[in-house]
């Protein structure tokens, strides 16, 4: 199928790509011209895993080009997916993009007088597709819907993994407006046997905000245990979390054996959740609520609980130190998660702010996402030290912060660490591998008891 795809960022690039790989005929459009010349060479604007080999796969096999003409993109294409950015504006949805694209779209229907039917994939609030987009597209093509297809698609795409999760999905959302689009989508996703779930576009979108906003909630709900478990004292949450792990709707037996699901990893204390989807998502899931005067109680609980999960760490290191002042820190880990050099709503930019205002000298570390935190912080990042080897810059400070958990990471049990703290944001070690320092973290805590912090020797490995 001959197929358009809107937007050649994170979304877009990753679907076009994919799609290609399946055998359809992609022209990927995007504004921004040297993004476009870059794609045409076979290189990848972004860092994702395997994304560029898969690149180049397909311009090789001439399935796959970039452009900066939507015109020229929509020519012969049967079908039109919309994967530009939805930012937030205060916590609010901008839809500017979605609207601009769907009016330029309904305009080229209008001049060539054709059918064409319409896709969208970025993340809208429920109710966008079928009144926003559909009342532009027939605005601006002087058609009803019917005389174009309309639909919408949503990505369940993690940074890092997007590429596999494309790939080999969990399932297929196909949301439509007539039944001419749900053949269209049939038809692209054919390659794909999977689950497939097909219903209208509004319950296509809640089903994507559902998806990230009950995991949002899972994880601040298990930070807000490992705060009380903290303030109780004698309690390791690793310890609580594994206990709950076992209960086998969490963790399914089959035979004799533990089916360790992947919703395990969302059960973990830490410092909190960033990246571009859940914080974005939970906030405007939370505004359409209020807006229809439904209090969202709980959205707000789970974003109140991770706005202040990065503050623990320097709350915590600063009760343990007394004072941070001049304490020399190196911040492990930039990027919000591991395999990406994305740092939008990282936790770092926060744990870096508070640890800069309460006096602390602090240095940093990321193996990819170093330039991107530069350019987030501002102007405080002329107040930190970037540092290249990390195992080197080990020796020159007293505290180390675990906040990213890149595997790299984990050698420093193996480095000299002795009488350093190391406070682990994301619990990837086991408090008995860094022995030689003091170890700190996020749901742990011993002294009021006068237990020794490393005390607890017997951690089951987690997930
Ligand atoms: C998320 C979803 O997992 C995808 O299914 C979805 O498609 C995507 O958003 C999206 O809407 O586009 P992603 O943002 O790439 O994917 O990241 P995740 O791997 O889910 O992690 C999100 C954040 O939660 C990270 O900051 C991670 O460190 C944090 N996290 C994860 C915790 O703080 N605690 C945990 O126990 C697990």
């Amino acid at each position: 199928m001959r197929v358009a795809v809107v937007g050649a960022g994170y979304v877009g690039l990753v679907s076009g790509v994919c799609l290609a790989a399946k055998g359809h005929d992609v022209t990927c459009v995007d504004i921004n011209k040297s993004i476009v010349d870059r794609l045409n060479q076979g290189v990848t604007p972004i860092f994702e895993k395997n994304l560029p080999e898969l690149l180049q796969e397909v311009i090789k096999a001439e399935k796959f080009r970039a452009t900066v003409s939507l015109e020229h993109a929509l020519r012969d294409a049967s079908l039109v997916i919309i994967a530009v950015g939805t930012p937030s504006e205060n916590g609010v949805i901008d839809l500017t993009y979605v609207c601009n694209v769907a009016r330029q779209i309904g305009e080229y229907i209008k001049k060539n007088n054709c059918f064409l039917t319409v896709v969208v994939k970025s993340t809208v609030i429920p109710g966008t597709t079928d009144t926003v987009v559909r009342q532009e597209l027939e605005r601006a093509s002087s058609k009803k819907l019917g005389e174009f297809g309309l639909g919408m698609n949503p990505e369940f795409l993690r940074e890092g993994e997007a590429i596999e999760d494309f790939m080999y999905p969990d399932r297929v959302v196909m949301g439509y407006e007539t039944p001419e689009t749900l053949q269209l989508l049939e038809e692209l996703y054919e390659p794909w046997n999977v689950d497939k779930v097909r219903v209208n576009s509004r319950t296509a979108e809640l089903i994507k905000y559902a998806n990230n906003t009950l995991l949002a909630t899972q994880i601040s709900a298990v930070n807000e245990i490992a705060n009380l478990a903290a303030t109780l004292g004698g309690i390791d949450t690793m310890h609580v979390v594994s206990g709950v792990h076992l209960d086998k709707r969490w963790n399914p037996i089959i035979g004799t054996n533990r089916l360790n699901p992947q919703i395990l990893k969302y059960l973990v204390p830490g410092c909190g959740f960033g990246g571009s989807c859940f914080p974005k998502d939970v906030q405007a899931l939370r505004s359409q609520g209020v807006g229809l005067g439904i209090p969202m109680r709980m959205l707000s609980a789970v974003l109140e609980v991770n706005e202040a999960q990065p503050q623990q760490v320097v709350n915590i290191l600063s009760h343990h130190l007394n004072d941070l002042v001049d304490v020399k820190v190196l911040v492990l880990g930039l990027a919000f998660k591991p395999g990406t050099d994305d740092v939008r709503e990282s936790a770092s930019l926060e744990i870096v702010r508070s640890l800069l205002c309460a006096g602390a000298q602090v240095s940093v570390h990321d193996p990819i996402a170093a330039e991107n935190f530069a350019h987030a912080l501002g102007a405080t990042a002329v107040s930190i030290e970037f540092v290249d080897d990390w195992r080197t810059s080990l020796s020159a400070v007293g505290v180390v912060v675990l906040a990213t958990c890149w595997p790299e990471y984990a050698e420093i049990s193996k480095l000299d660490i002795t009488k350093k703290v190391i406070f682990d944001a994301r619990r990837m070690l086991q408090p008995e591998d860094v022995l030689p320092a003091r170890y700190l973290t996020i749901g742990r805590r011993v002294d009021s008891l006068g237990v020794q912090e490393n005390n607890f020797s017997d951690l089951p490995n987690m997930v």
